[in-house]
């Protein structure tokens, strides 16, 4: 299947994203030519559909942490009826695979029609998006022919990644130090991503206990949770079993009244501050008779 095909290309496609965007020797993280002055944005508007408005939100935790810039998200179907507010000086950030999304590319159309400036996370650089755009930042997953995206969301994440680091030294809110390490984990990420791939056997496994639930639930926090959206829209479209993301505080408050055995719960942490809430929300489930699958 092509999805399985694209998902084996992601560390090369990650790697060959990411070299456009580092300078491995100085260790920085480097931005196309642009002629416009990222110390100047007051605040960052992000939209997309879909798998790629997922990765707008993963910018939103990793731009108001890393540039401390305030961030507004939006699925551009909502934006772009909804009369938003664009005052100030705003960078408007549209995230697309394909560049041709009917609501994405009207969206941008109005940023633009606004005085925004606007740059555009794209994969296909003939597009609409590509050619509308001020600063284009194109990723380089080479064409994705899986309807379900994968190889384009991770590296649209490769891209979103550098953009924040560019945005907090431009800012001021970021040391060369600081930079040298997120430098360092980006360059990790495609031979992490393939150490990831060769867990195909216990994925397997899983996808078989996965097969069985009747309703699949995705819990995470802080960028995780946007991945849990991502996961549970993975399922719905590839599997047809019913699944939800959550934030995974937000369980107590209405979700977790479903958890029962027949229930997969899929769990995603990584290392941080909200760690130890996320494992005190998996023993929870797990008293609740919930199946656990975490992933971390
Ligand atoms: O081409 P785009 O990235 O603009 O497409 C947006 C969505 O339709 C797309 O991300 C969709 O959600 C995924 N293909 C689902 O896997």
């Amino acid at each position: 299947h092509f999805m399985q095909k694209e998902i084996y290309e992601q560390p090369v496609v990650v790697a060959d994203t990411l070299q456009s965007y580092i300078r491995p020797l100085e260790m920085q993280v480097a931005m196309p030519q642009m002629d416009f002055d990222l110390s100047e944005v007051e605040r960052v508007v992000i939209v997309a559909c879909g798998t790629a408005s997922y990765v707008g939100m993963i910018g939103k935790y990793w731009i108001e942490q890393m540039a401390r810039l305030p961030v507004d998200g939006d699925v551009a179907s909502e934006f772009r009826y909804r009369d938003p507010v664009l005052t100030g000086k705003v960078l408007g950030v549209v995230v697309s695979q394909s560049g041709e999304t009917a609501d994405t590319l009207a969206a941008l159309r109005h940023m633009k029609a606004n005085g925004v400036t606007t740059a555009g996370i794209i994969n296909v650089p003939t597009s609409s998006m590509a050619r509308e755009v001020d600063l284009l930042l194109p990723t380089h997953a080479g064409p994705e022919i899986g309807v379900a995206s994968t190889k384009a969301f991770t590296c649209q994440l490769a891209v979103m990644a550098a953009l924040s680091v560019n945005l907090a030294r431009a800012k001021g809110k970021m040391t060369a130090e600081q930079e040298r390490e997120i430098v360092g984990h980006l360059k990790e990420a495609p031979a992490a991503m393939n150490a990831a791939l060769s867990h195909d056997d216990e994925i397997q496994k899983m996808a078989h206990t996965i097969a069985e639930a009747r309703d699949v639930l995705y819990l995470g926090r802080g960028p995780c949770y946007p991945l849990a959206l991502e996961g549970a829209l993975k399922l719905k479209e590839i599997s047809y079993i019913h699944a939800e993301g959550y934030a995974a505080g937000e369980m107590k408050h209405g979700p977790i009244a479903l958890i029962e055995p027949s229930m997969s719960i899929v769990v995603l942490n990584s290392k941080g501050r909200v760690s130890d809430k996320v494992r005190s929300n998996i023993e929870q489930v797990r008293a609740r008779g919930g199946r656990v699958i975490a992933i971390g």
